[in-house]
Order: structure tokens, then C-alpha cells, then sequence
């Protein structure tokens, strides 16, 4: 994939900008003023970390998995920084969150919006510790090193299916093997993660031993 950049100083949120444009383009905002993040939250984005949207191809139902290529996209580029999955699509640093991923679908187009705390993160009001690089890369080599992974790792999606996505994501995931809790909509599970399916699903042991298999919910560690 050749991607086409676009730089804007400030957006909105660089996945609405994004929609209106070709498969192959990436929006790049400096700063965010509405920046989304999943179950309708709020994404912080002042000046100084990645906030950008790839646009690509719709592909059917399969969009759920593309959230794990984007993960094992982003923990590749950054592989050095010894980041960690978090089911579904949580990039995580010494335990606490670096990037957060987000995906939105237009008719025929995915747009995969990463946001990566390069420079900052922000300490209030989350549910959950975050962390950043502490400026160790610029925006632009960041960019660039997860839209190269992203490509690559599509490209292995394309030609061989889910399987060798789910390899790479088990080989950074946390948590599996460990007691968990999951917050659904309208309930509260806990039991042993034991496994990530190849349809994308975390596999719950629950307590009398029957296995549930949870396709959305946020996970909590016990
Ligand atoms: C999450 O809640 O973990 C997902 C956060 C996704 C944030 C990125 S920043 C770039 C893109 N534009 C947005 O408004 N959100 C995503």
C-alpha cells in the first residue's frame, strides 16, 4: 500500500476528516479538538503526539479483525519500547496505555484511527494509567514506522488470512492465562482469559468451566 499523507495543524478528529477522502490516504492532525476514542469517549490531543487516520478499504465483515492487524501494526513499530496487547486493540507500556486504536466505517471505506502519546499523555480522568515515549521518537518517524507495519501486516492479512495475525497478537498479548474481569453492557464477568479465537474473540473460562466467548467488552485484570 502506498500511503498519501495529509497534514492539517488542527482537526476535529482526524477520523471524521478522513471519511471524505481516497483509499490510500492518511490524515494527520498536530492537535485534536474533538478527538474520539472507543464507547464514545473523549481522546485528549494537544500538540506533540501522533493523532492520524488511514484510510482503506472496507472489508466486509471482516472489520473487526482489521483492529488486530492495526494492533500488531502498532506494537511491530514499536517493538522496541517492549509495548503489550490488550484485548481487543490496547497498545500498552510498562503496563499502562500508549496508543489507543479506533476504528470507524464508512459504506465502503475503513477508517483506522491511531493515536499514539509521543510526547505527553494525559494524567486525569481516565479509566485506565496511561503512559508516553517521552519525545524518544518524532511524529513523523512514528507515522512513518506504523504505517509501514500497517502495510506489511495487511498485506499478510490479504494473502493469508487471520491466522498469522492471531500469532503475532497472541505473542504480545497480556493477560492470557490470568484471572480477568469483563465489563459487558449489562453485565460483569469473571474467569480465566484463555485464549483469543481466530475470529477475533476473547475466550472466557468462566467459574463452572464453560467457555464464553466474548466478542466486545473492556478488560480488567485481577
Ligand atoms: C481508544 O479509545 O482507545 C481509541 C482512541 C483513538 C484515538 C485516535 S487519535 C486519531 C483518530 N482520531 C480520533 O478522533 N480518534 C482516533
Amino acid at each position: 500500500m502506498q500511503w498519501n499523507k495529509v497534514y492539517f495543524e488542527t482537526l476535529e478528529s482526524t477520523n471524521k476528516t478522513a471519511k471524505a477522502y481516497d483509499i490510500g490516504t492518511v490524515i494527520r492532525a498536530g492537535r485534536q479538538t474533538g478527538g474520539r476514542g472507543r464507547y464514545g469517549n473523549k481522546w485528549v490531543s494537544p500538540a506533540g503526539n501522533l493523532y492520524m487516520s488511514a484510510v482503506v478499504k472496507a472489508y466486509a465483515d471482516l472489520t473487526p479483525l482489521m483492529a488486530f492487524v492495526t494492533a500488531v501494526a502498532v506494537a511491530e513499530a514499536f517493538e522496541s519500547f517492549d509495548v503489550r496487547l490488550k484485548w481487543p486493540n490496547d497498545v500498552l507500556m510498562n503496563g499502562n496505555k500508549l496508543a489507543g486504536i479506533l476504528l470507524e466505517r464508512t459504506e465502503d471505506r475503513l477508517i483506522i484511527g491511531i493515536g499514539v502519546n509521543v510526547a505527553s499523555h494525559p494524567a486525569d480522568n481516565l479509566p485506565y494509567r496511561a503512559a508516553d515515549l517521552n519525545g524518544a521518537v518524532s511524529v513523523e518517524t512514528a507515522q512513518d514506522m506504523i504505517l509501514a507495519k500497517l502495510a506489511e501486516n495487511m498485506t499478510l492479512f490479504e494473502t493469508q488470512g487471520f491466522a498469522p495475525i492471531r500469532d503475532k497478537w497472541k505473542k504480545y498479548a497480556v493477560g492470557i492465562g490470568s484471572k480477568i474481569a469483563v465489563h459487558l453492557p449489562h453485565e460483569q464477568l469473571t474467569g480465566i482469559f484463555k485464549d483469543f479465537s481466530l475470529s477475533g474473540a476473547l475466550l472466557l473460562q468462566l467459574p463452572d468451566n464453560s467457555i464464553k466467548e466474548i466478542t466486545a467488552g473492556a478488560v480488567f485484570f485481577i
